[in-house]
């Protein structure tokens, strides 16, 4: 083949602003279109967001918000394992019917310790138990708030503890928590011992979050992200998590492969791999690599990311999202798909959808929102967060993440590092986001997400085109103005 051949046969790289959905035949009006989609196998979201494994996006703050919304946060991986692992319980703590992770204190600590052990762990009470594990007692935030700190546990706690068996349903747990006006209720087996323990705020919160996507045992579903090559973290995460993400910026590479093998062999959770670009990458994950549980497609589209400009690769999200959707059912897979990089809104998600999406992941979308753990900075009068790429110097400065780029690039940034207009909470974006989609939805026809791939037909728009899309002819009000 001659060079020239090259051009010929040249792919056209399209990225969202390409394309537009047209509209169709509708039976439905967009308040009847169901957002719900899986993101793997066993796990459905009620919205189809995720936030991207970013040090200025998702820590257990955003993981638990999105996930109480319905959605998924997965968990940035620049930091220690030990940080890692403690951001996942958190997540799992923060709503159970039954929290089996219990933290209890011996009946000769002292309250000082307590202050230590609410403050480290966010919580409010603790059961006291003896060297045999058996309950002695009950020591919650009333009881020691006031108490010197040279005091120990036992001069404090109540000692006439109400328990009950493993078998407790919600209801009978909830009647007991009102019968004697308590807040807690620990969970004992024959010996006494403790098995778990049933919060008053874990019931109410139930109620307050109907969206929320939970595991069988009531905790909230929680995702990280780890870099193939770190094992040891992968099983260390594995005891808290739902679902791993490989977190590296080109994953259809040898190395790549054989280290994701050997995670895969040894974890519970589902695992989604990527980032991929290709149909030949999910061909070869398909064929090589046996469990994966979905896809997470888009090399170089990110608002933050360098990559395409510093080495000219790159496989925008929307046409990773075509070429991977195509090789799962020419595989007649029921992998997933997480198209990840350059969503801005809606309409975004919706043409991904358009093309075998099953999910979207953004990270400048959730930067923005309170509960980002990005800083929040005002300039010229207006509020901004700060949000930066994972090959970004300042994320590069603390290392854990650095194995997300190749060897050379690691002299090299391949992201950049600047702030996003402050969004106000996740639930607000999340409510807009899901009233676009379902307006988009509206348009094509399609009453649920998988609808969205066989019903919709997509347009392409030429660069003039794109000018008239966009609002034109008009003196806008800030900082978009222009005529
Ligand atoms: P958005 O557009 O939502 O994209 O901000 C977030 C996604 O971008 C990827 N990512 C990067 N890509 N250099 C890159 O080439 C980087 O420094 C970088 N940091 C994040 C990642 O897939 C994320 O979900």
């Amino acid at each position: 083949m001659g060079f020239r051949e090259k051009f010929k046969n040249a792919d056209h790289a399209l990225t969202f602003n390409d394309v537009l959905l047209l509209p169709g035949w509708t039976t439905i009006e967009p308040s009847e279109a169901d957002v719900r989609s899986r993101v793997t196998r066993n796990v459905e979201l009620n919205v189809p967001f995720i936030s991207s494994p970013m040090d200025t996006v998702t820590e257990s703050e955003m993981a638990i918000a999105l996930a109480r919304d319905g959605g998924l946060g997965v968990l940035h991986r620049n930091c220690t394992a030990d940080e890692e692992v403690e951001m996942a319980r958190a997540v799992k703590r923060a709503e159970a019917l039954i929290i089996r992770d219990v933290v209890t204190v011996s009946p000769d600590s002292t309250i000082q310790n307590l202050v230590g052990l609410m403050e480290e762990h966010n919580i409010h009470g603790f059961p006291v138990v003896d060297g045999n594990e058996s309950v002695v007692g009950i020591v919650t935030w009333r009881d020691f708030r006031l108490a010197e700190p040279g005091l120990k546990v036992k001069d404090v706690m109540t000692k006439k503890v109400v328990t009950a068996g493993e078998d407790i349903t919600q209801e009978e747990a909830k009647s007991i928590l009102h019968e004697h006006r308590i807040e807690k209720l620990p969970i004992v087996n024959g010996q006494n011992r403790v098995r778990g323990l049933i919060t008053m705020r874990d019931i109410t919160l139930k109620g307050t979050y109907p969206d929320a996507i939970r595991d069988e045992a009531g905790r909230l579903i929680c995702a990280a992200a780890i870099s193939p090559f770190d094992y040891d973290r992968a099983v260390a995460l594995d005891e808290y998590v739902d679902i791993l993400f490989t977190d590296v910026a080109h994953f259809h590479n040898k190395n790549c492969f054989d280290a994701t093998k050997k995670v895969l062999d040894n974890v519970s959770a589902e695992m989604i791999v990527g980032n991929i670009g290709t149909y030949e990458a999910a061909e070869d994950c398909l064929t090589k690599l046996e469990g994966i549980a979905g896809f997470r497609v888009g090399i170089g589209s990110g608002s933050i990311c360098s990559t395409s400009v510093v080495t000219r690769a790159g496989a925008p999200t929307l046409y990773a999202t075509a070429q991977v959707a195509d090789a799962i059912k020419d595989y007649g897979s029921d992998a997933t798909i997480i198209s990840d990089g350059g969503i801005r809104n809606p309409g975004d998600i919706a043409v991904a959808l358009a093309v075998g999406g099953d999910c979207a992941m953004m990270g400048n979308v959730f930067a923005g929102t309170s509960e980002s753990p990005g800083r929040l900075v005002a300039m010229e009068g207006r509020y901004y967060k700060e949000y930066y790429g994972m090959g970004s110097a300042a994320a590069r400065k603390k290392r854990y993440a650095q194995d997300r780029y190749s060897q050379p690039s690691k002299s090299v940034n391949e992201g950049v590092e600047g702030w996003v207009p402050y969004r106000g909470n996740v639930s607000d974006i999340v409510s807009e986001f899901v009233g676009g989609l379902k307006a988009a939805m509206g348009y094509v026809g399609a009453k649920t997400i998988p609808e969205m791939s066989e019903k919709s037909k997509l347009a392409l728009v030429t660069e003039r085109g794109s000018s008239e899309i966009n609002p034109h002819d008009i003196l806008l009000p800030g900082p978009n103005r222009k005529v």
